[in-house]
């Protein structure tokens, strides 16, 4: 292939991402072709439904039925996979294209989280690009940011918002009032959920791509196994509103972090000080934080969801395509990725919010007290909240109150210990709830 001869692009996956990919390219042909120094051209598509009204016109382009006969059709040189989910036929194209020396854009966080090294080796051993920046945090570029523009710092942790749904929902919780559940609902009729919302709220769809960010930032084997989940079911309103009042946002968080023992790799509803960058970063938007010994702490923050944010991303990857970069997939070679170390979940050190349901009756505060300081946990505040509250379910319609406490750095053994020795006491009534608050 000539450089100067059109780069022939085959899109498999014709759904919100895929149709906004097509208009990018042809609404936007004449600019990309510029930046590429050669003309990017949409040479094929395939997807189930040939007949479906998409808003584009597929009249120049040759439709296949199957992704893998469009890999080796000789029609096009770079397959831009848009299908998604972690194995199947989203894999076998790639692996076919990889195979057969054709370059390879991806938005598929599940595959790359499975597969990334082998995909990224198979590339390399093929002399062709694997970009993927779409896959994480849609529209913002930083996985250029991580595998280029930082590439002279060592890294001490990368951290944010990476999914838009789940921060719609803790956004829309915060704004309204509502509850979880409400949210969620309303989340799903504006379109920003996985076709499974459960990969959403349990926060395997931010786990997907923190351990991308992982082996970009900090040059380890994708762990995808080794990593902690907590996703935001479990949020209250009642949380959301006792965080408002200690001066906190609640945010999911996927967390890398270089630690003395290893690497603490976690997804977990997070407070935030109010007035941090991330704390202010509201509705379906994503950011992405990354500390670097030389360039300090920056911020990227933008669309993380939605097609022509995430078309945006796809698309600038084929202009680097178009330009002859074939970089390293995960930012070096994939035979050099160090094996991850896990640093234990318990060991976390760290703040914590803590909220506990106790019968109202003389002690219960001051048992409570007494517990965590057994523990060697010092508390910033602790709170007897105004009101009682019945729990769910509760025949006796015994009154509790509710208190809220917030701890110094402590670590998760010392508050992991000190809940179960006040819940197996009785000192409370159903489940702690436990937040993990990132101070800084
Ligand atoms: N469901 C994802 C989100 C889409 O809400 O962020 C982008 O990966």
């Amino acid at each position: 292939m000539d450089n100067r001869d059109p780069l022939r692009i085959g899109i498999a996956g014709l759904g919100v991402v895929g149709g906004a990919v097509v208009r990018m390219i042809q609404g936007n042909e004449a600019l990309i072709s510029q930046r590429a120094g050669r003309a990017i051209r949409l040479a094929a598509v395939c997807a189930r439904d040939r007949n479906r009204d998409r808003g584009f016109s597929t009249e120049t382009v040759t439709w296949f039925d199957d992704p893998v006969t469009m890999v080796r059709s000789g029609e096009i040189d770079v397959f831009v996979e848009l299908i998604g989910g972690e194995g199947g036929i989203a894999l076998e194209s790639s692996q076919a294209a990889l195979s057969c020396g054709h370059h390879v854009v991806t938005a598929n966080k599940a595959m790359l989280a499975g597969h990334g090294a082998a995909l990224a080796e198979l590339a390399e051993a093929s002399g062709v690009a694997l970009n993927f920046e779409a896959a994480v945090a849609g529209g913002i570029p930083i996985v250029k940011a991580l595998r280029e523009s930082l590439a002279g710092n060592a890294i001490s942790r990368v951290y944010g918002i990476l999914n838009g749904t789940c921060n719609y929902i803790l956004s829309q919780m915060e704004s309204e009032g509502s509850t979880f559940a409400d949210c969620l609902k309303s989340a799903q009729e504006l379109g920003y959920a996985e076709a499974d919302p459960t990969f959403d709220v349990e926060g395997i769809d931010t786990a997907h791509k923190l351990v991308i960010l992982t082996c970009l930032a900090f040059g380890t084997q994708i762990a995808k196994d080794e990593i902690f989940i907590e996703g935001i079911s479990s949020i209250e309103p009642e949380d959301i509103a006792a965080a408002e009042q200690l001066g906190y946002r609640i945010r999911l968080l996927g967390v890398a972090q270089m630690t003395d023992t290893g690497i603490e790799q976690r997804v977990h509803p997070t407070m935030v000080p109010k007035d941090s960058q991330i704390a202010r970063i509201s509705g379906v938007t994503n950011a992405v934080a990354v500390d670097g010994d030389f360039v300090g702490s920056i911020v990227l923050s933008g669309p993380g969801a939605g097609g022509e944010a995430t078309a945006s991303a796809v698309v600038g990857d084929l202009v680097d395509i178009g330009r002859g970069a074939t970089g390293f997939p995960l930012g070096r070679p994939a035979a050099s990725l160090v094996p991850y170390q896990r640093a234990r979940m318990r060991a976390h050190q760290g703040g914590y919010y803590l909220r506990l349901h106790v019968p109202d009756r003389p002690g219960g505060f001051a048992t409570i007290a007494t517990y965590m300081a057994d523990a060697g946990i010092s508390l910033e505040s602790i709170v007897q909240r105004e009101g009682r509250s019945r729990l769910a379910g509760d025949q006796a319609e015994t009154s509790f109150r509710t208190v809220t406490i917030i701890t110094h750095d402590t670590t998760e053994l010392a508050v992991r210990d000190a809940l179960e020795r006040i819940v197996n006491e009785g000192v409370v009534a159903g489940r702690p709830q436990m937040i993990r608050i990132e101070r800084h």
